[in-house]
């Protein structure tokens, strides 16, 4: 869902081990030839899934003892909340991200006060009325139509967090001045479309100068994951030019050449609208949310449109096909193929840890419970590569190598703009716990994923494990990531000295989503009922738009 801090790392990672790159490239290719690449086949196993969710039919078997524990977590939950926003009120109120460290504020996202506009909905969803007034307050008297000087805007990061925070306000709150700020969001990100000829968007704008920044390349999460956010905009404002430009973007994305059925290479040109076919097939980042609103297109308009139902399910059983696979250990993960699919890597980011909650959601959706084995063994590995680190929190990337070799060569560099400071000295190589975990990149910058599978989990299947898992996630951001202000991302989550792990970062996604998945994961199922919304990948909760009131031919 955020591909920047992906791309920057890789590069991190890169420069640090250039000097035991060759050898590792060597021993990678040799790996490759003596092992087969162990690929999951998928054992349908015949789970009996209540099929209801989203009301408070689950509730009614749960004794009240548990209902207790929950209400209690829940409040947890939000304390945690009213920490972090207390912080950021007081140190950062207006700029786009709470530093928690120094206390001060940036302007990372050219100061279009992010972390604010990003929480607005878990603001009001957690009854924090007041704060919710003042953030609200602050949106009225700000002007979209400027960034810092010099300031490049990324149009897939502002859709997702501006675009989607102001309207999931918008769906909890009808106030009007929301939907008219989400408009002028829309119209400025809109140019990206003016940047390319065959109807892509570019990845940048200039805001202030109100032109496209045309780039050559851009990937499968940035032209696939605005649509939620344009055609939410569209019913709402009952204009359709948001939702033909982003409809006519998926169209590119599945008339293109691809070589492998249900996979899409992460990179398009936006000059001939084709695919890079020596980019990586994965479910991580600039690709991850492309998978998701395959299947959130569909749901959004209430099953209306086969063509978005169709092409999920190609690309769920390309996923279970190819891309799932088994480590030594028994356990499944999410890997990824490099040039034309020659080269398999053993690796899962801790982006691709919400690709388990989508294959539940589509199970219920969909009626495929064959898909909720594969997506329950996939949300316990990204479960247990938190469960076994010293801290309790979960590394940004880990790799299934076996004892004794180094993990896969890193070989997609790119130079883009680093979000988050990288500490020096870091990685080290560690060894694989007895699961073959091995991490790679050692941050846990307070990303959601994990806890959003979690969540849809726990509504799809009514099992509590799922609480208890998210229970032990929530206690480890507490004891490690909790600072004196707010909450720091982690350089290393195998060191348990916290104060010395500390990076000075607060990302908005961890008050707009990480904090929601948690309290969600504890309220009544009626609490956003997965019945009534569909959660944008920033989890903003959109509703879903009856088909009696869905006009799509014009
Ligand atoms: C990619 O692989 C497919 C199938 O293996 C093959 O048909 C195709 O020609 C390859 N394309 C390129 C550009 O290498
Ligand atoms: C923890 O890290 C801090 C900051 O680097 C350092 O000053 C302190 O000595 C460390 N504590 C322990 C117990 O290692
Ligand atoms: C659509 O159907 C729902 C449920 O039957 C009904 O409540 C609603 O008024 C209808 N909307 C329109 C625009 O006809």
């Amino acid at each position: 869902m955020f591909l920047v801090s992906r791309i920057s790392l890789r590069g991190i990672f890169f420069t640090l081990l250039a000097t035991l790159s060759l050898l590792y490239f060597m021993h990678f290719y040799g790996i490759l030839q003596s092992e087969r690449v162990d690929i999951m086949v998928d054992k349908v196993s015949q789970v009996k899934i209540p099929w209801t969710y989203g009301t408070s039919i689950g509730d009614s078997f749960r004794n009240s003892e548990l209902t207790l524990t929950n209400h209690k977590r829940q409040q947890a939950v939000r304390n945690a909340m009213q920490h972090a926003w207390a912080g950021y009120k007081t140190h950062a109120f207006g700029k786009d991200e709470l530093q928690p460290i120094s206390k001060g504020g940036n302007v990372r996202w050219g100061d279009w006060a992010i972390s604010l506009i990003d929480s607005l909905d878990t603001l009001k969803l957690m009854e924090m009325e007041e704060e919710y007034l003042e953030a609200k307050e602050f949106v009225r008297s700000m002007d979209f139509g400027r960034v810092t000087s010099g300031y490049m805007t990324q149009v897939f990061e502002m859709t997702i967090r501006a675009l989607g925070g102001l309207l999931g306000a918008y769906e909890l709150d009808e106030d009007p001045m929301l939907l008219k700020k989400a408009r002028e969001v829309a119209d400025v990100l809109a140019v990206a479309f003016e940047g390319s000829l065959v109807g892509l968007p570019v990845s940048y704008v200039d805001v202030n100068m109100k032109k496209p920044v045309p780039t050559a390349q851009v990937c499968i999460a940035e032209a696939g994951t605005i649509q939620l956010e344009f055609k939410k905009l569209s019913q709402l404002t009952g204009d359709p030019k948001y939702r033909k430009i982003v409809e006519r973007a998926s169209d590119v994305l599945e008339t293109a050449t691809k070589y492998h059925s249900g996979l899409y290479p992460m990179y398009l040109n936006t000059v001939n609208g084709q695919y890079d076919h020596s980019a990586s097939l994965s479910i991580g980042a600039g690709a991850d949310s492309f998978y998701e609103y395959q299947l959130k297109q569909y749901i959004l308009h209430d099953k209306a449109e086969e063509k978005y139902k169709d092409q999920y399910v190609a690309s769920v059983e390309a996923v279970k096909a190819k891309l799932v696979a088994k480590s030594d250990s028994g356990l499944l993960y999410l890997g990824q193929w490099r040039n034309n699919m020659t080269v398999f890597v053993r690796e899962m980011e801790h982006l691709a840890c919400f690709y388990p909650g989508l294959m539940a959601l589509g199970a219920q959706v969909l009626d495929r419970p064959q898909d909720l084995t594969v997506a329950e063994e996939l949300a316990r590995t990204c479960y247990l590569s938190y469960k076994t680190t010293a801290t309790g929190l979960g590394p940004e990337t880990f790799s299934f190598s076996e004892p004794g070799q180094l993990p896969p060569a890193i070989d997609d560099i790119s130079d883009d703009i680093l979000p988050v400071a990288a500490p020096l000295g870091y990685p080290k190589i560690f060894q694989p716990n007895k699961y073959g975990i091995t991490p790679v990149d050692t941050r846990y910058i307070l990303r959601p994923e994990t806890v959003e599978s979690l969540f849809i989990l726990y509504r799809v299947t009514d099992d509590p494990k799922y609480q208890e898992w998210g229970w032990d996630i929530f206690n480890a951001i507490e004891k490690h990531t909790k600072a004196e202000v707010g909450y720091a991302a982690y350089v290393n989550v195998h060191d348990v000295n916290s104060t010395g792990n500390w990076i000075d970062s607060m990302e908005s996604f961890f008050m707009a989503e990480t904090l929601k998945y948690l309290y969600l994961l504890f309220s009544p199922t009626d609490l956003i009922s997965l019945d009534e919304f569909v959660l944008s990948t920033e989890a903003h909760p959109f509703r879903i738009i009856k088909n009696n009131e869905t006009v799509l031919a014009d």
